[in-house]
């Protein structure tokens, strides 16, 4: 699905339902972080490459929403955010991307957010599988489509600077990197958990 090479075990699935307030209160940091990360892009690469100014801040705004709409769900069920817990998977696909850089760290940066946003609908996409019929499945799967639009994006951005075959090279090597570290998850309830 969307390059990935493995698909999350239901174990997780059935793990992230069981504790829905630890994903929830994850799922709103992923967001959060999901806008922050763009803008920080933005104020690294926005010199060099303006075209990615106006799609990028047109995602930090819809991550932000995200991020609303997820709170309000952690309000409605009385639970609190409380602190971002670490990333280790996206922690290691950076450390992944920067062992094996390309020389272009636009392109690793777009390939990994790429990779970041398809593992984030595929997991949405277990999740729903799992849930029981009604608003929160409904939740997801909207969310879903948003993050498979998302992974689109990167990975257009990529290939529109960096040309077909430097990218699908690029993305070639990230996502054997990408499923290696997937292939050690599915152990608690956070989104990349
Ligand atoms: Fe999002
Ligand atoms: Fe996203």
């Amino acid at each position: 699905m969307l390059g990935l090479l493995n698909d999350t075990s239901p174990q997780w699935a059935a793990l992230a339902r069981e504790h829905l307030d630890v994903l929830l209160a994850d799922h709103a940091h992923c967001e959060l972080k999901a806008a922050q990360s763009a803008l920080s892009l933005l104020a690294r690469f926005a010199g060099e490459a303006p075209e990615l100014t106006a799609p990028l801040l047109a995602l930090a705004h819809e991550e932000g929403a995200h991020f609303a709409q997820v709170e309000a769900e952690l309000q409605h069920r009385g639970l609190s955010l409380g602190l971002p817990a670490t990333d280790d998977y996206a922690q290691a696909l950076r450390a992944a991307a920067r062992a094996t850089a390309s020389g272009e760290p636009l392109l690793d940066r777009l390939l990994v957010h790429a990779l970041i946003e398809a593992r984030s609908c595929e997991r949405f996409r277990c999740l729903c599988t799992a849930l029981p019929s009604g608003a929160l499945q409904d939740f997801y799967r909207d969310l879903l489509t948003s993050e498979a639009r998302h992974f689109a994006l990167f990975y257009r951005l990529a290939r529109n600077r960096f040309g077909h075959a430097r990218t699908r090279g690029r993305f070639d090597v990230l996502r054997l990197a990408e499923a290696d570290i997937a292939a050690g998850l599915g152990h608690t309830a956070l989104v990349h958990g």
